[in-house]
């Protein structure tokens, strides 16, 4: 997007991390040097989103081995995917983009050119996702044009992939070519990936939105105001199960109470087979501090303590539809999904 500082960029062997935790009040740049200093940004969110971490990790992996012999690359290449794909469970492009790399660094253990192969893997995830997320926002466009009221949570755009988004890309396609589209975006409690994110996306490419808290999204079902919801994942199970930030199953069952569409946005990377079915998806537990604090303020008494789950499972049979880079899948999800992955 033209107007959107980009999450993740590589340059003359660092990583560029616009610091998502700071906006929308800064646009600040982390420069990660070393692959301490990576695991670190993906755990504290500075970068966020599922395939925006793995792009991330694609490249993170590599830093400081520019270089490193071929005998030292094969030496530490395993033991930096585990340290980095243990730095959040739930995403699966995080493993999805190690798995490549790990299979790149295989397959060129011998190659004198390996940190070349690799960084040129790690482009080729980044370059793949902004092919996906055009794709997923083409085939997603006819959804839109249909429903144009639309209902979104957490971050699925710009900020947490490459460029454009998933949920977000038909949307920003459709308001590019002159449809009237407008958005609701839950604010996503507790650290408001939807206040801070997603509506500063939106307005920053003009498309109309009107910010809403988290508990208000049936009331607004009810009046009719929502045609659909279009959400991202963090990970979709065989069977069709989507894992997506916290409040999402609570939106989903609200949209199936009142016959509003309910859809999921993805790459394919997000689509994990060797997942049965979501009750297997590790959810990640975040500090409680996430809940009784807002912005290094306590707003819960002291002695209270709090949970933070960042993400819910959506069961399949709340998803209309999951919108990909090869089209929409409909349910029954374990055959749609089987036969794409084949
Ligand atoms: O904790 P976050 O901000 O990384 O959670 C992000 C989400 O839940 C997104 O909806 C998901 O990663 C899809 S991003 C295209």
């Amino acid at each position: 997007m033209k107007n959107i500082p980009v999450s993740v960029e590589w340059k003359n062997n660092k990583l560029y991390l616009l610091d998502q935790r700071k906006l929308p009040e800064d646009e600040d740049i982390v420069v990660c040097e070393d692959l301490k200093e990576v695991i670190v940004s993906i755990k504290t969110l500075t970068v966020r989103g599922a395939p925006a971490i793995g792009i991330a990790a694609a490249y993170g992996i590599l830093l400081g081995l520019e270089h490193a012999g071929l005998e030292e690359i094969n030496r530490v290449f395993d033991s930096r995917a585990s340290e980095l794909v243990n730095a959040r469970p739930t995403a699966v492009n995080l493993a999805w983009a190690l798995d490549r790399m790990l299979s790149c660094q295989k397959a060129n253990r011998t190659n004198p050119n390996i940190y070349q192969c690799l960084l040129r893997e790690a482009k080729f995830i980044h370059q793949s996702d902004r092919e996906s997320c055009r794709a997923i926002g083409e085939n997603g466009l006819e959804l839109v044009r249909k429903h144009p009221n639309i209902l979104t949570h957490c971050n699925a755009g710009s900020l947490a992939v490459s460029e454009l988004g998933t949920a977000l890309a038909p949307i920003y396609i459709a308001n590019e070519q002159g449809n009237n589209v407008h958005v609701f975006v839950n604010e996503t409690r507790p650290l408001l990936q939807g206040a801070r994110l997603t509506a500063f996306e939106l307005s920053r490419n003009g498309v109309p939105c009107t910010l809403i808290s988290d508990n208000m999204a049936a009331h607004i079902m009810s009046e009719g105001k929502i045609d659909i919801v279009i959400t991202g994942a963090d990970r979709i199970a065989a069977n069709g199960d989507a894992a997506n930030k916290i409040g999402t199953l609570s939106i989903a069952i609200a949209a199936k109470y009142f016959r509003i569409p309910f859809y999921i946005a993805v790459p394919l990377s997000t689509i994990d087979c060797s997942t049965i079915s979501g009750s297997d998806i590790l959810i990640e537990e975040r500090d409680g501090n996430e809940v009784t604090h807002f912005r290094g303020t306590r707003i819960a008494p002291p002695e209270v303590s709090a949970r933070s789950p960042a993400f819910d499972v959506t069961p399949a049979e709340l998803i209309a539809g999951i919108v990909t880079e090869k089209g929409i899948l409909r349910p029954p999800f374990p055959r749609a999904i089987k036969d794409l992955m084949a």
